[in-house]
């Protein structure tokens, strides 16, 4: 099973954009998804078009399964709601005097073989939340969009990362992921070069600007379903492909 944290301190980048494509392709080449939302806004049951009752809160506290609050969204794909919920998790694990930061990976413990992928979409910023799923994922995927202040964010955030990592080796940035790209403006371009010479192992090819990309989710459509011929749903083809084509799983 690959766990795998999308995440970067920065909104707006593609992250839940992309663990909801990501999954969602992956789900449909029938490997076993278990998508999790680990933000209040409860962006991605919506992107979905789903609406849980329970979720990733109820599990952590003990009050249901993985198994019984997993919602199956699609074939192969299993949906963990996230949403306000969330935010007494937060509290609960700010409280506790020690091991607080393993909260989240115990209590996904016993999810742990039934899936293919567990994909974590993460809030923006850094918090007990975003911490307990650093010590939960072991592959982190980092979606950039191509603007200079994403890639001081990007900075930022693999120090931020280093710090977790001395305690856990088996964590690793495997995916640099370009968002938003868009070949008239040559900053993009310029930054995408940047990129892929400072990270060519984790380097992905880009997702392209596509305002069938930002439509999908009114609709509570992945994009392969509300748009396959579009290219947000090739780039997201492209990326499963990738990713699916490293193995393990
Ligand atoms: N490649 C893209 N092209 C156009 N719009 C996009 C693209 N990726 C994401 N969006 C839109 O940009 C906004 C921010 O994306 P989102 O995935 O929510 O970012 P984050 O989760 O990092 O805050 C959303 O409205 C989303 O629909
Ligand atoms: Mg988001």
């Amino acid at each position: 099973m690959r766990k795998i944290a999308i995440a970067l301190s920065k909104g707006g980048v593609g992250k839940t954009t992309t663990a909801v494509n990501l999954a969602a392709g992956l789900a449909r080449q029938s490997r076993s998804v278990l998508l999790v939302d680990v933000d209040t806004q409860g962006q991605v049951s919506r992107a979905l078009g789903c609406n849980p009752t329970t979720g990733l809160a109820e599990v952590v506290a003990g009050e249901a399964t993985v198994e019984q609050a997993a919602l199956l969204a699609r074939d192969h794909l299993w949906l963990l709601g996230g949403g306000r919920s969330l935010a007494g998790l937060k509290r609960q694990i700010t409280r506790k005097d020690f091991g607080g930061e393993q909260t989240l990976a115990e209590g996904l413990s016993g999810a742990d073989s039934r899936y293919d992928f567990v994909i974590l979409d993460t809030a923006p910023g850094w918090d007990a939340l975003s911490i307990n799923v650093l010590f939960y994922a072991e592959e982190v995927l980092a979606p950039v969009s191509l603007e200079v202040m994403t890639l001081q964010s990007l900075m930022e955030f693999r120090r931020s990362l280093e710090s977790i990592q001395r305690y856990r080796q088996e964590l690793a940035l495997r995916y640099v992921l370009p968002t938003f790209f868009d070949r008239r403006v040559k900053k993009s371009g310029e930054i995408l070069a940047l990129l892929e010479s400072h990270y060519p192992q984790q380097y992905c090819a880009p997702i392209r600007y596509s305002v069938r990309l930002s439509e999908a989710p009114g609709y509570g459509q992945a994009i392969f379903e509300y748009a396959p011929g579009s290219s947000g749903a090739q780039d997201y083809q492209a990326l499963t492909e990738r990713i699916l084509n490293d193995g393990q799983a």
